[in-house]
């Protein structure tokens, strides 16, 4: 079984790729209840995740699908739940779906009697390459992303491949976007992966989508162990996202998936590298290449420029009143730059 541990400072969390389906909820300690009595485990799953993994023996919760119950009447429910049935600190809290169950489990994991073990199951491509690995939990609050959150990293994330067959398309694409954005920032081998394989990634291969997974999730591994905390490289992860977050504010979070809207903006961040004399046109040229292959849209915003400007000037991602821009000079060459209005308008209109 192929496996990796991520090291964080006072933990680690192991990543696998299980043999069986079947294993997706087993505990070294097999039996239903914890030394004091608790159930061992407590899974929850969404509404499209329940069905991909055989019954469990343990008591489960369904959420309703969607970001939009990713907030904190959804984790008082679960609270509550895991209250009414005796869990306690040695119950293992097992999330069973995509970033937003990851996501609000291990946040619930993290505060249940001040904190307890989570396993993260994670079905969406996006998941497993990203949301599932370093430990960020949260929930939405009052219409903003992630207010309320914590690090909390899982003892274990299972990875099944398998379970993308049924993804839907959108989510699909969405998932592979931080792939490419895995590839560019640190893998030659990926970006070939994804220049070459393409048509076995459409249908999903089983074992070219266990290549591309593993590959990308050991780029996160590599941000994660380098900051663990998020305070200055692991930024990087974030190529595209100051043009993608603004792009997802002024069209409401509808019109555009995430990932969909991080592959337009690392598009554009390349065109900005190119504004400010940074990035190579030879690099830019085969980056649109490879996002234009997937399909994904690159089209400039002439008509939307300024308001994308002063929505970047909004985020939250902000240091000394100035706006950072993760810009590449090349590939695996990244960095922090600051862009005068002007420059980056040209780079949202050409
Ligand atoms: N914690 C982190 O570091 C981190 C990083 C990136 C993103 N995130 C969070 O992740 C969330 C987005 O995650 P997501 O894109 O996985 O969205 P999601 O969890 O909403 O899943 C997308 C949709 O796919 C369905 N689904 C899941 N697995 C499926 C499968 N195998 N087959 C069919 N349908 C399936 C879900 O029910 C849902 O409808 C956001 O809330 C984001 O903030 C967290």
């Amino acid at each position: 079984m192929k496996s990796f541990s991520i090291r964080l400072e006072h933990k680690s969390s192991r990543v696998l790729f299980p043999d069986t389906l079947h294993s997706y909820d087993t505990l070294n300690n097999g039996s239903g209840l914890a030394r004091n009595g608790s159930p061992s485990a407590l899974l929850v799953f969404d509404e499209n995740t329940q069905s991909l993994f055989p019954p469990t023996q343990y008591p489960y919760y369904v959420l309703p699908a969607g970001e939009q119950f990713k907030n904190s009447d959804s984790l008082l429910k679960l609270a509550e739940w895991a209250l009414s049935l005796g869990a306690s600190r040695e119950t293992t809290f097992i999330a069973v779906g995509g970033g937003v169950v990851c996501d609000i489990t291990a946040f619930l994991a993290s505060m249940y009697m001040r904190g307890g073990p989570v396993i993260l199951v994670p079905t969406t491509l996006l998941a497993m390459v990203d949301a599932a690995l370093g430990g960020k939990t949260g929930i939405d609050f009052q219409g903003y992303k992630n207010i309320l959150g914590s690090f909390h990293p899982a003892e274990e994330i299972r990875v099944f491949p398998e379970v993308l067959q049924s993804l839907p398309e959108s989510e699909y694409l969405s998932g592979l976007g931080e792939v490419i954005k895995h590839a560019l920032l640190r893998d030659s081998e990926l970006l070939e992966l994804l220049q070459n394989r393409k048509s076995d990634i459409d249908r999903r291969d089983p074992k070219v989508l266990e290549e591309i997974i593993f590959k990308s999730q050991l780029v996160k591994q590599w941000y994660i162990e380098q900051d663990p905390y998020d305070q200055d490289i692991r930024g990087h992860l974030n190529l595209g996202h100051t043009f993608a977050h603004a792009l997802e504010s002024i069209s409401g979070f509808s019109e555009w998936s995430h990932g969909q809207a991080v592959a337009w903006g690392i598009g554009r961040a390349m065109h900005l590298g190119l504004v400010l004399g940074l990035t190579s046109q030879e690099y830019a040229d085969q980056v649109s290449a490879l996002l234009h292959m997937y399909g994904y849209r690159l089209n400039p915003v002439p008509q939307d420029a300024e308001l994308l400007l002063s929505a970047m000037q909004k985020d939250k991602k902000k240091k000394d009143g100035q706006v950072r821009f993760i810009l590449q000079s090349g590939h695996g060459c990244t960095s922090y730059q600051t862009a005068s209005s002007e420059a980056v308008l040209q780079s949202l209109r050409t």
